[in-house]
């Protein structure tokens, strides 16, 4: 039975595995930030992500007034490809006010850092796991907008790591799925097995739902820039989200979580004038997630009202880089300069600053790194198919490339 226990490994699709999940990539990111107008501004009209759904989220609050004289209360989903959103932000006041900061000290200004697993039942399997372990979790269910099923545990150090599985995918409509389409949310674990999705389409076009009427991202940039071959309003386009750096008060503490209990792989560990950084991968990139001592948050010129250290965003190549910096430069962004020790992995790249203080890095390559040693040496595989072992160990390949991105069926 896939998620049960075996041998104290956990059966992942017939794979043995350390936990009963396999996170394969960043999915998205989330902030909270001083201003959303000047965040928008930054995002969406300077650096391309489209508003694939903006959420009220004080709209069913019985505080909505008050919450309303504090700031915008809305949640903004926003997007560089087809997953229904890869980059979140909302005020920073608003979500504290809502009560939503209270598991975490102040400069966590991380708003979600979100890992995308494999299925459903990983997802049902990681709540047990996460339970037994004590490690808090601030809800599990499914989100409406965005449709992914997920489960959201907190690192040591308070920042909201999320696990999901099959979010809505945004086509050449370039519409997100209407708000009619919401019923089907669950603000608890949902029961197992769930019917596929193509099946809550149908079920909305018997009804006679517009399934074009979602929110659609109205792009007001005329396309000026030839980028190789297409005309585009910026001269570069984001491929990618990734990878993320923390700021840690226990630097071993957070090493332990992310390794030990989430599954990250160390790739390598660089001391720079004596500070011990670590970098951490999910598949076959150099690192996804990096941890920095909090000592040097201060030394290196950083914003104390932040635990980031870089949101990693790559562009397509590396013209497109050179033509970002000078682009946004010349749009009045600021422009960090950090030591290159600290980003290995990571040849040509960049730090602008967004309005509150982020370190946005801006990079077109990441390293590869191919199968350790010690995994190419798998078992033999008996030639006869059903003589095969019911479960098998981890190989050379498994969960590694490119994952599938949005919901099974
Ligand atoms: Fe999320």
């Amino acid at each position: 039975m896939s998620g049960a226990k075996n041998e104290s490994c956990y059966d992942v699709g017939g794979v043995l595995l350390q936990r009963p999940f396999k996170i394969r990539r960043l999915g998205h990111f989330g902030l909270n930030v001083d201003d959303t107008t000047a965040t928008t501004r930054f995002y969406c009209e300077l650096l391309g992500f489209r508003i694939s759904d903006p959420m009220d989220i004080a709209e069913h609050s019985p505080n909505r007034d008050h919450l309303k004289s504090v700031g915008d209360t809305h949640l903004y989903f926003t997007r560089h490809g087809t997953d229904h959103h890869s980059f979140v932000f909302c005020d920073r006041k608003v979500f504290e006010a809502m009560g939503r900061g209270s598991m975490s000290p102040q400069d966590v200004t991380v708003n979600q850092l979100t890992w995308q697993v494999g299925s459903l039942k990983e997802i049902s399997s990681a709540i047990d796991y996460f339970n037994e372990r004590k490690v808090p979790i601030s809800r599990a269910g499914r989100d409406m907008p965005g449709s992914n099923w997920h489960v959201y545990p907190f690192d040591p150090e308070g920042h909201r790591n999320e696990l999901y599985y099959g979010i809505e995918q945004i086509g050449w409509l370039g519409t997100a799925k209407p708000k009619v389409a919401y019923e089907r949310r669950f603000s608890e674990r949902p029961s197992l097995p769930q019917m596929p999705e193509y099946q809550e389409i149908e079920h909305l076009r018997e009804q006679g739902v517009d399934l074009s009427s979602g929110f659609r991202h109205p792009e007001t940039e005329p396309a000026r820039y030839e980028v190789d071959g297409i005309m585009l309003p910026r001269p570069f386009k984001v491929v990618r989200v990734g990878p993320i750096g923390l700021f840690c008060r226990n630097l071993e503490s957070m090493e332990r979580f992310y390794i030990d209990t989430m599954g990250f792989e160390l790739t390598e560990e660089v001391v720079w004038k004596g500070h011990r950084c670590v970098f951490l991968r999910t598949g076959t990139e150099h690192h996804s997630l990096a941890l920095y001592p909090i000592a040097l948050r201060e030394q290196l010129g950083f914003s104390r009202s932040t635990t980031l250290m870089r949101f990693g965003v790559q562009l397509g190549t590396y013209r497109q880089l050179r033509s970002a910096l000078r682009y946004l430069k010349d749009r009045g962004c600021r422009i960090l300069d950090v030591p290159r020790e600290l980003t290995p992995g990571v040849e040509y790249c960049a730090y602008v600053l967004d309005p509150s203080g982020h370190a946005v890095q801006l990079y077109f390559a990441m390293q590869q790194v191919g199968t350790p040693a010690a995994l190419s040496a798998n078992a033999p595989v008996p030639t006869n198919w059903e003589s095969w072992p019911e479960t098998v160990h981890a190989g050379s390949g498994s969960f590694l490339g490119e994952p599938f991105l949005g919901p099974l069926g």
